[in-house]
């Protein structure tokens, strides 16, 4: 049977109602459809089809009120895990970045702008990033970025709170997170996705974090394509190897280049308010700055130029000018405490 001869068939059976048939009809469609590789069209409608026979199995009763009131209902359910739930103006200006990154995100971009050309052709859309590297590099940023870029709204999820609350209802509850966003064709931000990781120290069941994984590569699956998956980690050694390999994308964030903490310094400074009192001391200090984090580097110039402002109008000098001195001093106090040894993770008895 050809594609239209099934379509036909689909149509007969939902215009006479019979179920047995239909069903049987479109479990036929998507084993063609997986045959003729065409992946996404047989996982699309596996996935439309699973979720009809879900909500008929818990829908005996019918429901009553608004779908807004239902939406608020669940929105106050899953409260505490999505922590923001955000529209984003970021773009590509507010991140500094390698070309290579910068390269993968626009792809990426690229791909969902142009979703309808890839269908046309039947290619499958990416939909799933995992951005991974040292914490105050730009993970979340660029996740801000993208949503920005594409005008889509972003779940915030921190997978660490779901995991550790109520540990055998993570499962419940990332499906919830992901059908609700999925209904809306959100990005969904999934921050220390490396928790995973960590349901081994919770939990005394050792099959809990394979149910879990499990979960995540099925949610990860059905996902429509309009629909975006963005997890982030800095411990990306903590993550299951298969569901590594289940992301499209995978972009590592690295601490910054001499040039790139100019262009850090460059942003900071854009709005043009503030000017350094000795260049040559800036260089000098940028140099020492390499190794540590964006995040770090940034803090302690705002800090720098606080202080210079305050400064500056209690001498009643004109106010503009940073003290290099004083950056320098605060970048040298940020390298000894990120250098303070850790205290090591008390070992369980
Ligand atoms: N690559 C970057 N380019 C510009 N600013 C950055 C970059 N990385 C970090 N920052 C600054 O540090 C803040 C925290 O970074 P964040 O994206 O949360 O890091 P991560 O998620 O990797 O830990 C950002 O909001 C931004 O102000
Ligand atoms: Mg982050």
């Amino acid at each position: 049977m050809s594609q239209s001869d099934y379509i036909k068939d689909i149509a007969r059976y939902g215009l006479e109602n019979d179920q047995a048939k239909l069903l049987d009809v479109l479990e036929q469609l998507i084993d063609h459809s997986r045959k003729t590789k065409k992946v996404n069209f047989a996982l699309q409608l596996q996935s439309i089809l699973k979720e009809s026979l879900r909500a008929q199995k818990t829908g005996v009763l019918s429901s009553v009120g608004s779908e807004l009131h239902k939406q608020r209902l669940e929105d106050r359910d899953l409260g505490e895990f999505i922590l923001e739930k955000i529209t984003s103006d970021y773009t590509f200006d507010n991140l500094v970045c390698s070309e290579n990154v910068i390269d993968e995100l626009s792809f990426f971009i690229e791909e969902h702008k142009s979703i309808n050309l890839l269908r046309e052709f039947e290619l499958p859309v990416s939909n799933k990033v995992l951005f991974h590297g040292p914490s105050g590099c730009g993970k979340t940023l660029a996740s801000y970025v993208l949503a920005g870029e594409l005008h889509k709204l972003m779940y915030v999820v921190n997978l660490g709170a779901i995991v550790s609350s109520r540990l055998g209802e993570t499962s419940k509850n990332l499906a919830k997170i992901f059908r609700r966003a999925s209904a809306e064709n959100c990005v969904i931000f999934i921050d220390e996705f490396d928790s995973l990781g960590k349901v081994r120290d919770y939990s005394q069941d050792h099959g809990e974090m394979k149910r879990i994984v499990n979960t995540i590569l099925q949610l990860l699956d059905f996902l429509p394509q309009e629909c975006i998956v963005i997890a982030a980690t800095n411990q990306i050694e903590m993550i299951d190897e298969a569901l590594i390999r289940r992301f499209d994308v995978n972009i590592k964030f690295e601490l910054p280049t001499a040039t790139q903490i100019r262009k850090l310094v460059d942003l900071t400074l854009r709005n043009g308010k503030f000017t350094f009192d000795n260049d040559k001391a800036v260089s000098a200090i940028i140099k020492k700055s390499i190794g540590i984090s964006y995040y770090s580097i940034q803090k302690t110039l705002i800090t720098a130029i606080k202080r210079s402002v305050f400064e500056a109008s209690s001498s009643k000098k004109t106010v503009g000018m940073i003290n290099t001195a004083l950056w320098s001093a605060l970048i040298d106090a940020e390298k000894k405490a990120l250098l303070k040894p850790v205290s090591p993770r008390k070992k369980k008895a």
